[in-house]
């Protein structure tokens, strides 16, 4: 036997101001598939995580509820490590990088840098805005475009023209985040010298740590020319401060990747096994791997082996690059109901289904993987329930019936254990490979091979005849030893179908060396159905309630005027209409009759209006603003009641109320002047 190889993992850390979508899993999931599989075969696997919890996006959210931005990263983090353990990622550690081990990495990463002559300093003129007294990044500046005039304009590109510009080009600019007009200002600051390593660069780009997709945009970069980096951001900014420099933070970029040393030297800390020195010294002999998607390869190809080679670290082994995520073909959308958050899906949804679904789906490769929700229901159906369950359930009652519940011993078909034997070495491979792909089409071939080869024998015939009942014992033997085959083989994509199966087969938990035995003269447990068929119901349902989503968050703060990506959203005006489109809206004066909270939703409030001869069922996503939804009632509201009825999570909402504001407590409901009645029109 080889000795264990000792291999740390990282995925990408999340953004600590929104929450995981199905996006995101795609990448956490392939993780966790990979770290299962190395783990599973005996190998010293570490797979360490954490929320990016730094960033003037994440201190200006906070500061919008009210709350410090330690509280809201808090928050967020209890929120995304459920949604995690839910859908089955194991991280070894989920850490934060706002955290000690991260503060003193940063500082240390950062003083070797200076030391070793890497980082440099100047002057750079920026848009500040004189009312919050910040510098403004481009996103937080709007204005008119230099191009086409289009107004409402980010501070780098218009989306009309699609031109590019210094924020200093824009017209009649305006802080997005006090609607101030930003003047110039100059300021100080720290530049990590990138091009120092350029040599280094091209020749690790080109060493096997990248998929050649990923090499080859490198290359196109590193032909251009590589540019200093500023690492800075002046106060005020959520994040470490740069030592001896007062007023002065690294910027998020800086210290995210460091967050994975960290988390790895918070985990280290009660696990003895694991020391830090040896997985990050330069001449380590262990293995690592970050699991990234394509939009923050620069980050992590370029700017990363950079800070570790010039601070005296290792490099990483290999940064494994997958694509995006669409539904249905399409980017996901919220009008659509495909854009669905973790939860949602987890409101609905068995996680397994989705990580058999993207196994089935994801290469070694950077294209982007299409969650198609009927071939998901069809293919899992097929797949999961039809093949590799119907296995142990066609076989278990037989057993249990005509022989106590013991596998007899004994092989019926040699050639076909054969043939699982000889495929688990290319089925390894292919996990090895990240080709989870192949690694399912070669499994799902040999529950084919398995469940022809029952279907010709037939037990439920033979049971029926005399002289038969020992062939019958024999081919149900044989039945549910592939059976476990089978599950050895996907356990790193299905770990409960796994232990389940484990219950059932009165097994210890499988390893992957357990494909090469078969059981023998074994008492199996009761048999249990071990997965249930999706529903396509439930999908709908998920995508009804992904809409849901989308109206509660119209009204909240944090998803409506401050978007994940921190960029400030501003609402322009909307096209003129005609006459007519104005007169087909039934506006009405609504008596609130009942106001009350929404069991399982954050954000809604359920409302029963009054609207003279009927009452209407609303549900409207203005619960931050009234948390004490008693006050409303008896209150005149207005309401648009020819709204076509919409089917939510909790109901149906027969119609809207109309409020104003950003969102969070600013939510005003409107109400007519005293004297209006219920059910009169609004014109
Ligand atoms: O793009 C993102 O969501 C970042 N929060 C990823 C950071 S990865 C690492 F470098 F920390
Ligand atoms: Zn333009």
């Amino acid at each position: 036997m080889s000795e264990p190889r000792k291999i740390l993992v990282t995925s990408a850390l999340p953004y600590a101001n929104g929450s995981i979508h199905l996006g995101h899993m795609l990448e956490y999931i392939q993780t966790d598939m990979w770290v299962r599989f190395q783990k599973h075969r005996g190998n010293q696997c570490t797979y360490v995580c954490a929320d990016d919890a730094h960033g003037s996006a994440i201190m200006l959210r906070a500061e919008k509820e009210g709350i410090t931005p330690e509280q809201l990263i808090a928050n967020v983090q209890a929120e995304h490590s459920a949604d995690f353990a839910e859908f089955l990622v194991d991280f070894d550690n989920f850490h934060s990088t706002h955290s000690e081990e991260n503060r003193e990495l940063s500082s240390a990463i950062y003083i070797k840098l200076r030391e070793a002559g890497h980082i440099a300093t100047r002057s750079i003129t920026q848009y500040f805005d004189p009312e919050k007294k910040m510098f403004l990044a481009d996103r937080f500046i709007k204005g008119t475009c230099p191009k086409c005039g289009t107004d409402d304009q980010y501070g780098d590109n218009c989306e009309k023209c699609g031109a590019t510009y210094a924020p200093t080009d824009l017209k009649n600019p305006k802080s997005a985040i006090s609607g101030a007009t930003p003047v110039l200002k100059d300021s100080q600051h720290f530049f990590f010298k990138l091009p120092d390593f350029d040599a280094m660069l091209k020749s690790w780009t080109r060493s096997g740590a990248l998929q050649d997709a990923v090499a080859n945009k490198i290359a196109e970069w590193l032909d251009a020319g590589l540019q200093q980096w500023d690492i800075s951001r002046d106060a005020p900014y959520f994040g470490f401060e740069i030592p001896d420099e007062p007023g002065k933070y690294f910027y998020v970029w800086l210290d995210a990747p460091i967050g994975y040393m960290a988390s790895f030297k918070n985990l280290c800390a009660r696990r003895p096994e694991l020391d830090f020195d040896a997985y990050w010294a330069k001449d380590s002999t262990t293995e690592l791997y970050h699991f990234i998607g394509k939009d923050i390869v620069n980050f992590h190809a370029l700017f990363w082996p950079a800070m570790l080679e010039g601070a005296g670290y290792r490099k990483p082994t290999a940064i494994n690059v997958h694509g995006y995520l669409t539904v249905n073909g399409q980017k996901m959308s919220k009008s659509r109901g495909t854009f669905i958050k973790a939860r949602t899906y987890l409101d609905h949804l068995s996680p397994e289904y989705l990580r058999y679904y993207y196994a089935s789906k994801l290469g070694r490769g950077v294209d982007d993987l299409d969650l198609n929700l009927e071939d998901f229901v069809q293919k899992v159906n097929s797949d999961l329930v039809g093949k590799v369950v119907n296995i142990a359930s066609r076989c278990a009652g037989f057993i249990h019936k005509g022989n106590a519940g013991v596998m007899v011993e004994g092989n019926a078909a040699p050639e076909l254990t054969d043939a699982f034997l000889a495929a688990a070495p290319s089925i390894a491979e292919a996990y090895e490979a990240r080709d989870f792909a192949r690694a399912m089409r070669e499994i799902m071939g040999l529950a084919d091979r398995a469940n022809a080869w029952i279907a010709e024998k037939a037990p439920w015939a033979m049971a029926k005849q005399e002289g038969k009942q020992d062939e019958v014992q024999a081919v149900c033997a044989l039945g549910i030893n592939l059976f476990r085959q089978l599950v050895i083989f996907l356990k790193p994509v299905l770990p409960v179908l796994a232990a389940d199966a484990e219950a059932f087969l009165n097994v210890a938990p499988l390893t992957w060396a357990d494909h090469s035995t078969l059981l023998a003269n074994h008492q199996l447990n009761a048999f249990k159905p071990l997965m249930t068929r999706i529903d396509p119901v439930k999908v709908q349902a998920m995508s009804d309630a992904s809409k849901e989503d989308l109206v509660a968050s119209q009204t909240d703060t944090g998803d409506a005027a401050l978007q994940g990506n921190g960029e400030l959203v501003k609402e322009p005006l909307a096209a003129e209409i005609e006459f007519d489109a104005f007169a087909a809206v039934d506006l009405r004066v609504a008596l609130i009759l009942k106001a009350e909270a929404v069991e399982g939703a954050d954000k809604l409030l359920r409302l029963t209006l009054d609207i003279g001869d009927e009452q209407r069922n609303v549900f409207s996503g203005i619960k931050s603003a009234y948390p004490n939804p008693a006050e409303l009632e008896g209150r005149l509201t207005m309401m648009i009641a020819n709204l076509k009825p919409r089917k939510m999570r909790f109901g149906i909402s027969e119609g809207m109320v109309m409020a104003a504001g950003p969102g969070g407590e600013e939510i005003y409901l409107l109400s007519p002047d005293s004297g209006a009645k219920p059910g009169q029109r609004i014109k």
